[in-house]
């Protein structure tokens, strides 16, 4: 048994459907420790780089639709990292199949998801793979700081000149 991270994203229908509570009460049953969380508005930017494996697909067009909240009239996702002994296997069990017509439907992705007229896997949350798969993604969609746990090597790099949105 060993500690590892793991990357969740609630999709826009999740919260369009007011499903956030519900899912992160059956995510609680893996026993994890929600170690980072945010809501955050997704750029086609941030968008390819997650999916960045998937850009030859026929279906990434309407993904990159999908996660970017243009389907659902809703840019805003929730992005958290849970931590814990095997949590990515745990979260994926939750989770159920990637297909939410294969999914176990007791599983998070059973239970609320759909594929669209178009193919598209409506499923709710993505869940990372993979180790190598969560620290690719947990580092593009967090900024070390704003993990309360440090997971992954960081250094300190001094900037000059650079623009940063402040209150005023
Ligand atoms: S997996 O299960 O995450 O390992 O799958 P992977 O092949 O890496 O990622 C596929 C992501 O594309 C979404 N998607 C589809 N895949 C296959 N076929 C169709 N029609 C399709 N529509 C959407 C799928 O949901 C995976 O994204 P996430 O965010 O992981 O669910």
């Amino acid at each position: 048994m060993h500690k590892e991270a793991t990357l969740v994203i609630i999709k826009p229908d999740g919260l369009i459907k007011s499903l956030t509570g519900n899912i992160l009460s059956r995510l609680s049953e893996a026993k994890l420790k929600i170690i980072a969380a945010k809501i955050v508005r997704v750029t086609v930017e941030l968008a390819d780089k997650h999916y960045n494996h998937l850009k030859g697909e026929p279906f990434y067009p309407e993904l990159a639709k999908y996660i970017t909240g243009v389907l659902h009239g809703e840019n805003r996702v929730m992005a958290l990292v849970y931590y814990g002994e095997n949590a990515i296997s745990g979260v994926r069990n939750l989770a159920g199949a990637t297909n939410p017509e294969q999914a176990d439907p007791v599983s998070i992705r059973g239970a609320y998801g759909r594929i669209l007229t178009t193919g598209l896997f409506e499923n709710v949350i993505h869940a990372s793979s993979s180790l190598d798969e969560s620290e690719r993604e947990i580092k593009l969609w967090f900024s070390p700081d704003e993990l309360t746990v440090d997971i992954y090597e960081t250094e300190e790099v001094i900037l000059e000149n650079a623009k940063k949105e402040s209150w005023k």
